[in-house]
């Protein structure tokens, strides 16, 4: 298939180039680096040893955008590129609505233009707002707790709406818990601006001496040791999703969402525990008040995803620290090493 991946040169987007290579598919990525390096790219290009097509691009850019599909001829697209920083979403509501609610508009329209109407879509469990149950089944009631996450829930709204406006929408709503891990080879992985805001790189930079300790958030959550639970999915896992989603996109009448996550959680200390081991050595850790809007847990109940994508996530905790790690060991500041 030929593939437009939007944000390709992303987290989550290059390990899913690598694997769209690596099956015999086409890439064009068009990314405008906000938060990614053309780098990435050009090492999926060596572990494939094949290229995708990288274009530096704005989704925005409706002209660009239409040139390039006019050109590329794809059979479906995979849209990864997004703004996602919660804490920056509820500073700069604006410049998230523009970037995730504008860019989806004019990916979508110039989709209709050009007669593409196979889509996967990056959504979240950001959805779901604060969890009334877990595991979660899609269809928990949904709400937003942020202006990242309100952008997920509309642009679902949106693909539903165009879907149901004419025949032949095929979208897949990919829920992603949380992507974590890195590839086996330690060359692609999570590279985060600034200072990190998830845990995982968090736990990982400080491990490898770049921040002095990780900050537990929160201690008194209903959990079994009183941190907070989440699915942690590998992201070559996830990646893998992607590639059964678009082989079964036919069956996808409309939009349809689908969870992706293990369906099973773990704490905050269970983490550190976890990345200690694979790091061989003591990550330090300060245990603080809780973070404002966390929930106390989030896990999937992925049973959709095997009926649906016919796909089940292989690697653990132990897989998603090792390779986490190696990526974090061998670059040290990222792509910018
Ligand atoms: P990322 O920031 O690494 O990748 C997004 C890519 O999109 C970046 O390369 C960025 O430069 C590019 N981009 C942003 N705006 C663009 C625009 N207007 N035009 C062109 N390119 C643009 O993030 P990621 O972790 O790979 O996430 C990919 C998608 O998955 C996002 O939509 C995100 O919201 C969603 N998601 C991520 C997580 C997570 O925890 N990583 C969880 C749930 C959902
Ligand atoms: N945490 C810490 N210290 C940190 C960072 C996080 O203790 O420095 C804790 C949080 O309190 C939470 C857990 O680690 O209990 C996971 O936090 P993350 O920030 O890694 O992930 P979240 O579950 O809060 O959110 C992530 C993405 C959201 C997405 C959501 C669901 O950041 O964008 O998963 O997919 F919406």
């Amino acid at each position: 298939m030929r593939i437009l991946v939007t944000g390709g040169a992303g987290f989550i987007g290059s390990h899913c180039t690598l694997d769209l290579l690596k099956g015999g598919h086409d890439v064009l990525s068009v990314d405008n680096h906000s938060n990614s390096s053309p780098e990435s790219l050009r090492r999926v290009a060596k572990l494939a040893a094949r290229e995708a097509e990288a274009v530096e691009g704005d989704i925005r850019d409706r002209a660009h955008l239409l040139s390039l599909f006019r050109r590329f001829t794809p059979d479906a697209v995979i849209h990864f590129a997004g703004l996602k920083a919660v804490g920056e979403s509820v500073e700069k509501p604006l410049e998230y609505f523009d970037n995730n609610l504008v860019g989806t508009n004019m990916l979508l329209s110039v989709m209709r233009e050009t007669a593409c109407r196979n889509l996967v879509f990056s959504s979240s469990a950001t959805v779901y707002g604060t969890p009334e149950k877990n595991p979660i089944p899609e269809d928990h009631p949904r709400g937003a707790l942020n202006p990242y996450g309100r952008t997920k829930l509309v642009i679902e709204d949106m693909c539903r709406d165009l879907a149901g406006s004419e025949a032949g929408w095929h979208i897949a709503l990919l829920r992603y818990f949380n992507p974590v891990g890195a590839h086996e080879s330690g060359e692609i992985g999570e590279d985060p601006r600034g200072t990190p805001n998830n845990l995982m790189p968090y736990v990982m930079q400080t491990a490898v001496g770049r921040r002095p300790h990780v900050n537990v958030f929160g201690t008194d959550y209903a959990t079994p040791d009183g941190t907070g639970v989440r699915d942690y999915i590998h992201v070559v896992d996830l990646a893998a999703a992607h590639v059964a989603a678009l082989e079964r996109l036919d069956s996808f009448e409309g939009a349809e969402a689908v969870n992706l996550g293990t369906g099973r959680g773990y704490s905050v200390l269970e983490v550190l525990a976890a990345a200690s081991k694979a790091a061989g050595k003591d990550i330090p850790f300060k245990l603080r008040p809780r973070r404002a809007g966390d929930a106390a847990a989030a896990v999937a109940d992925p049973s959709l995803a095997k009926t649906r994508l016919g796909w089940t996530a292989k690697r653990g905790l132990g897989d998603i620290c090792a390779d986490h790690w190696r990526w974090q060991e061998r670059n040290p500041a990222g792509y910018g090493a």
